[in-house]
């Protein structure tokens, strides 16, 4: 949590441009994958660039429960691993806090580990559902126990002989794929998973860094991800680049505010990641990508936005899985953008930290813009002066609050949250960056 101000609530007022340089921390999805697959391989991980945000530290105390020793050794992180089946039995409740995707991949491992646990989470994420991982899971043989829906509190009984899945799933998502991926880790023979569209693909570029036999074919728009199980994964070094999800928040202010230009360095280009800058394009953001080099596996560069009109934006279903997290921010662009846009098909926008459908809608009515929900679409109205003075109910959600603190720096009044803490879930130091480059963010 930011200390630096202890009151929760925020406020953000109109600001000067936003200007200079910076970094934003470490890759969210990256870091939990780095340090989970440490923790499965055979000898020492060392992570550099590990975003130290509550979601990840979360993942580092449950795999240390479970046996692996993770240290922090200067500005790098150590993993010290047990191999592929050699976690053992947590004493005590594994709490995942506020992250989806700790608990659902780890669930993925603890299927086909041969003993008891039991998962919980924050009042956020013991309302999200674990169902879509625990049906696909539940055919290794593993046993699990959950709240009506599927909710967590979760008791996992890990298969003793665990079977190799093979899944097609249902929804586009990184997360149960990765889960099926992780239980086919423990599985002998092939463990065989199909995306109905290209999700992130960090799970198996690092399977495949830390020495897993990983094909992936196209099918149809998607793609089938088999894994040979039982590999011995072997400790590697992974430098986790900065969260493009995370560089947006910057960015966005940077366009939004005028007299703007400021670059953020170092940011993950994953193509499977990129989708609101391929929009930004679309909606005439001056925004360009300079240095851009491959860093620990994944494409990298520097990203530099200027203030500048934006137009309104039609974004297709399709593109939503590689844009999943930056719809929050994206609205709040499009509230400031010429003419009306719709962003298309965000039903699994609703099961995210909060219902991110609903939730984006009042952010942006709340300060006077319109918008309405027509199925799974977000319509938005774009208009000059937005007029604020509005108090976001940010939901234990980490982007609301973001997203909220940047409309705010184009506001005719300040916006407010109801509530900071959880802005250090992905993105630990964000109001300390944010003032730095210029913006107004302060207790309200
Ligand atoms: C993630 C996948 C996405 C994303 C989340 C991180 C991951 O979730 O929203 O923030 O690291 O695999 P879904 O798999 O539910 O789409």
């Amino acid at each position: 949590m930011d200390s630096s101000v202890p009151s929760p609530h925020r406020a953000a007022r109109p600001a000067q441009p936003l200007t200079g340089t910076c970094i934003v921390p470490g890759d969210k999805s990256i870091s939990h994958r780095a340090l989970m697959f440490g923790a499965l391989a055979v000898g020492q991980t060392r992570i550099s660039g590990l975003l130290e945000g509550e979601d990840v530290l979360r993942t580092a105390a449950a795999m240390r429960a479970l046996g692996a020793s993770i240290s922090r050794e200067g500005a790098d992180w150590l993993v010290a691993g047990r191999g592929i089946g050699g976690l053992t039995e947590p004493a005590d409740v594994l709490d995942m806090g506020n992250s989806g995707t700790a608990a659902r991949l780890l669930a993925g491992i603890l299927a086909t580990h041969d003993f008891y646990s039991v998962m919980t989470g924050d009042g956020s994420l013991r309302k999200r559902p674990m169902k879509r991982v625990i049906d696909p899971l539940s055919a290794t043989g593993a046993q699990f126990f959950a709240r009506e829906g599927g909710r967590l509190p979760l008791t996992i009984i890990g298969a003793r002989n665990p079977l190799p899945l093979n899944y097609r799933l249902p929804v586009a998502s990184a997360q149960v794929k990765s889960a099926i991926l992780l239980a086919g880790l423990n599985a002998p023979g092939i463990t065989e998973v199909e995306e109905p569209e290209p999700t992130r693909d960090h799970s198996e570029n690092m399977l495949r860094h830390f020495g897993a036999d990983v094909s992936v074919a196209s099918a149809g728009h998607g793609r089938v991800i088999r894994l040979k199980g039982q590999p011995e994964l072997r400790g590697a070094d992974v430098t986790v680049p900065g969260d493009p999800s995370s560089a947006a928040f910057p960015l966005a202010a940077s366009l939004l505010a005028a007299g703007s230009s400021l670059t953020v360095r170092n940011v993950g280009l994953n193509p499977l990641r990129t989708g609101l800058f391929t929009t930004l394009r679309e909606m005439g953001a001056s925004l360009t990508v300079q240095n851009e080099r491959v860093a620990g596996g994944e494409p990298v560069g520097d990203i530099l936005a200027a203030h500048g009109e934006l137009r309104a934006v039609d974004v297709p279903a399709r593109r939503a899985p590689s844009m999943i997290d930056e719809y929050p921010i994206l609205a709040v662009l499009c509230a400031a953008a010429r003419g009306t846009s719709r962003l298309r098909g965000l039903h699994e926008l609703r099961v995210k930290e909060s219902d991110r459908l609903t939730a984006t809608a009042a952010l942006l009515r709340v300060n006077g813009v319109h918008v309405e929900i027509e199925e799974d679409d977000l319509i938005i109205h774009g208009t000059g002066t937005i007029p604020g003075g509005g108090l976001v109910e940010t939901h234990m959600d980490h982007r609301l609050a973001m997203s909220a603190l940047v409309l705010g720096q184009i506001t005719s009044a300040p916006v407010s949250i109801d509530d900071a803490r959880f802005i250090d879930t992905s993105f630990p130091g964000f109001l300390r960056l944010m003032r730095g480059l210029g913006a107004r963010m302060e207790a309200a």
